[in-house]
């Protein structure tokens, strides 16, 4: 009889090894699925593609789990077209104006305005179609190199991808890895540098070929002169785009219709880069010291 209970005893173990893997994952899996959409459109306005015209008016923005505003009484305007730059100390609210204007919080009625029609009223779907958001913070799917560019919409051609790879400056690498745009990114393929990654997530935004474009110290695992080179393609494309650039890198943001400076979620200055230097501000003082910095690097 003994002999006969080894197997099913096994077998039984077995089961129960799998019931309590399987519990977890449901777990997990239950979390993101039971999360409640915070983001409601009472009564949402049909638009078609954005102008690219974004107004904040007097914002004031907390966290749902912050104590204290992350943003506070920020006027702030992109005019359709324009290049805009935000930049700031270390969690001076940069990335929270982005996520705002991504829809990804949020906003009080009144406050924040896109192409004149109050965010609220935008559908997330609108929002998601017009606005190419690239977040600080680069995300990349255990996928091929060329799907992660297309993220999910497949009926983009290859010559596409590698149209926007080229803007993004990362089309050479890709032609370096072994299976080229097919080659699988992270634990079971290759290993992606930061600046990789980044340049990545820039081809996927900017494959949209959204009217306005946000992007997020994405640039910041990239050297200077390649910057350069994706911010002037971006600026040459033949659509007429509002981009807005985050930057801790002011070089890259010199040549920005207007600056805004951020300190402790208000907005300490703003104008063109000639005219905040003269100011003796902030800016000024980060701006002084980047040089510095580069010289010491040179030398
Ligand atoms: N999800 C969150 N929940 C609560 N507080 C947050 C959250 N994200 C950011 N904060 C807080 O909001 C403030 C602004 O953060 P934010 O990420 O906008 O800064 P930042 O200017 O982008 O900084 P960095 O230059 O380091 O990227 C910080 O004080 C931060 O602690
Ligand atoms: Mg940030």
């Amino acid at each position: 009889y003994l002999g006969m209970l080894v197997w099913p005893m096994t077998a039984f173990g077995w089961v129960i090894n799998i019931i309590q893997r399987g519990r977890a994952s449901y777990r997990r899996l239950m979390e993101v699925l039971e999360e409640e959409n915070n983001i409601t459109t009472n009564d949402p306005v049909e638009v078609g593609s954005f102008e690219g015209h974004v107004v904040m008016k007097n914002l004031t923005f907390t966290y749902p789990t912050g104590s204290r505003p992350a943003l506070e009484n920020i006027d702030f305007e992109v005019k359709p077209g324009s290049k805009i730059a935000i930049v700031g100390t270390t969690g001076s609210g940069k990335s929270t104006m982005a996520k705002l204007i991504a829809r990804l919080y949020p906003v009080e009625e009144g406050m924040l305005f896109i192409d004149g029609v109050d965010i609220n009223n935008l559908r997330p779907e609108a929002i998601r179609d017009n606005v190419a958001y690239v977040p600080q913070e680069t995300f990349l799917f255990s996928e091929t190199v060329g799907n992660n560019i297309r993220f999910g919409n497949m009926e983009i051609s290859d010559e596409e991808v590698e149209r926007y790879a080229k803007v993004a400056s990362i089309h050479e690498d890709i032609e370096g890895f072994s299976k080229g745009y097919k080659t699988i990114v992270g634990e079971r393929g290759v290993t992606l540098s930061g600046g990789q990654k980044q340049r990545i997530s820039i081809a996927r935004a900017l494959i949209k070929e959204a009217p306005l474009v946000i992007l997020d110290d994405c640039l910041s695992a990239v050297d200077t002169e390649t910057e350069a080179e994706i911010l002037k393609s971006l600026k040459e494309s033949e659509i007429n785009r509002s981009i807005i650039v985050i930057s801790h890198r002011l070089k890259a943001v010199v040549d920005s219709d207007e600056i805004y400076v951020l300190h402790d979620g208000r907005i300490v200055e703003k104008g063109a880069h000639a005219d905040l230097v003269e100011a003796g501000g902030l800016y000024q003082r980060m701006y002084e010291r980047q040089m510095l910095e580069e010289k010491l690097e040179e030398e």
